[in-house]
């Protein structure tokens, strides 16, 4: 930074995510001048859009030379994965997402595995099966040692939320198995673990990290946790899943070893590692997956509670230096309901107008836009999640007081969302 100037930021993506970093970069003391490649309607009202595709990595690296940006700020994984930090890196531009190496961490859930097998971390029990001779005998192998519980399947690419079948079904187990084989090449077969789902995003390099508080998303589209998977529903911060003694044991069994081997590698990890965990009836942690980038819609309810300056924290990760960010949090609890279109998950319907006075929200509530864009002035549906309704208040409880209010007020033709976003903790 240079006197009083600011820094110059460039976010890549264009989600409820990305408008969510946009907001808190935007409000950030540190930061003059935030551009989003590609961003939505939500971004272009508070930043600068560029119409450069999140998948164009020397689109994007030309963008940022360009901008002359202090950083860089990627939001989705796949660009991670092809290599964008890499290449911001080798051109002197600071990235906050690690390198591509690092990324197979969510790219690949074999490597994720493996690491933490090397530094042992817990995680669910597995198999992996490969195509030869002995697959048939494999597979029954596989799904008779994990009987009696569902069936965990999980596929070894980068699947955007599809790549996973939970099922108590041994023949759906196995058609999954075995497509993903011929797909892919192999496949995993894991242990079910039983408990309760929270998401712990963690900011680092390779001298610090730094644990945001712990969150839980909603992944199913009904209320009650029924019906299909979808990108995630609603969200809520912080969780009281995690009591004290619960967060000692995550920090000493799972997020230290895994800083610790991270640091210690020649391309150190400065980003965000999200940890997916499961917590059991006894209070252990397990790992469910790892992912390098913030969660959407966790990144909408944990970042209002960030009150020290969120620019400078990325950049100080970004640049090796988050020693020198004191990080500082607020007292407050957070909450986002999604509004998704009709037909979200299968068949979204787009292209709707999205009206409503909560439209111009602002102070403890507000919108982040996903799938939506100005036609004419008129704000379109663009996508199955459409934007999500965020919340703040002093208690979870007013959060999502609040959320919902707004998300009543608005209008769009068919959508839906979940009435019961936060019920665990309420
Ligand atoms: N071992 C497991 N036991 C129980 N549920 C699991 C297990 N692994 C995954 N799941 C469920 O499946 C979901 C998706 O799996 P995950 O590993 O997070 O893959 P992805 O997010 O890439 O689809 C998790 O959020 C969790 O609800
Ligand atoms: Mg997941």
């Amino acid at each position: 930074m240079t006197g009083d100037e600011g820094r110059v930021v460039l976010v890549v993506g264009g989600g409820g995510r990305e408008h969510a970093l946009t907001m808190s970069l935007t409000s950030s003391q540190s930061v003059s001048a935030v551009h989003v490649a590609p961003g939505n309607a939500g971004t272009a009202a508070i930043a600068t859009n560029h119409p450069i595709s999140a998948s164009n990595i020397d689109g994007m690296l030309e963008l940022a030379l360009e901008l002359a940006v202090d950083f860089v700020v990627v939001g989705p994984e796949a660009p991670l994965v092809a290599g964008l930090a890499d290449r911001l890196r080798e051109n002197g531009i600071a990235c906050f997402g690690p390198d591509s190496e690092n990324a197979m961490l969510e790219g690949s859930k074999i490597v994720a595995k493996q690491a933490m097998a090397d530094l042992e971390v817990p995680t669910a029990d597995y198999f992996v099966l490969q195509a030869g001779e002995s697959l048939e005998e494999d597979i029954e192998e596989a799904l008779d040692v994990f009987s009696g519980e569902p069936w965990v399947i999980k596929r070894d690419v980068l699947a955007g939320g599809k790549g996973v079948v939970v099922t108590e079904n041994r023949n759906e187990a196995t058609n999954f198995i075995k497509s993903s084989i011929e797909t892919d090449g192999e496949v995993l077969v894991e242990a079910f673990l039983a408990g309760e789902e929270v998401s712990m995003l963690v900011i680092m390099d390779e001298h610090s990290a730094i644990c945001l508080p712990p969150s839980q998303d909603h992944k199913r589209v009904g209320d009650g946790d029924s019906g299909p998977n979808t990108g995630g529903m609603g969200a809520y911060c912080p969780a009281p899943v995690v009591t004290p003694e619960i967060n000692s044991r995550i920090m000493q069994r799972i997020v230290m070893p895994m800083h610790e081997g991270l640091s210690s590698q020649e391309i150190p990890y400065r980003g965000v590692l999200f940890i997916g965990l499961m917590i059991d009836a006894e209070g252990n942690p397990f790992v469910v997956e790892f992912n390098v980038r913030f969660g959407d819609p966790e990144c909408q309810v944990t970042l209002p509670l960030i009150a020290s300056d969120f620019g400078d924290m990325l950049y100080c990760a970004a640049t090796g230096t988050l020693v020198e960010h004191e990080d500082e949090f607020n007292d407050l609890c957070s909450l986002t309901v999604v509004l998704a279109s009709e037909g979200y998950p299968s068949t979204p319907i787009k292209g709707r107008m999205i009206t409503g006075e909560g439209i111009t929200s602002s102070g403890n509530s507000w919108i982040s836009h996903a799938g939506t864009k100005l036609v004419d002035g008129e704000l379109i549906s663009n996508g199955g999640r459409v934007l999500s309704c965020t919340a703040i208040g002093g208690s979870l409880q007013e959060a999502a007081e609040r959320a919902y209010s707004l998300i009543e007020s608005l209008k769009l033709e068919g959508s839906h969302y979940r009435k019961d976003i936060g019920y665990r903790a309420l």
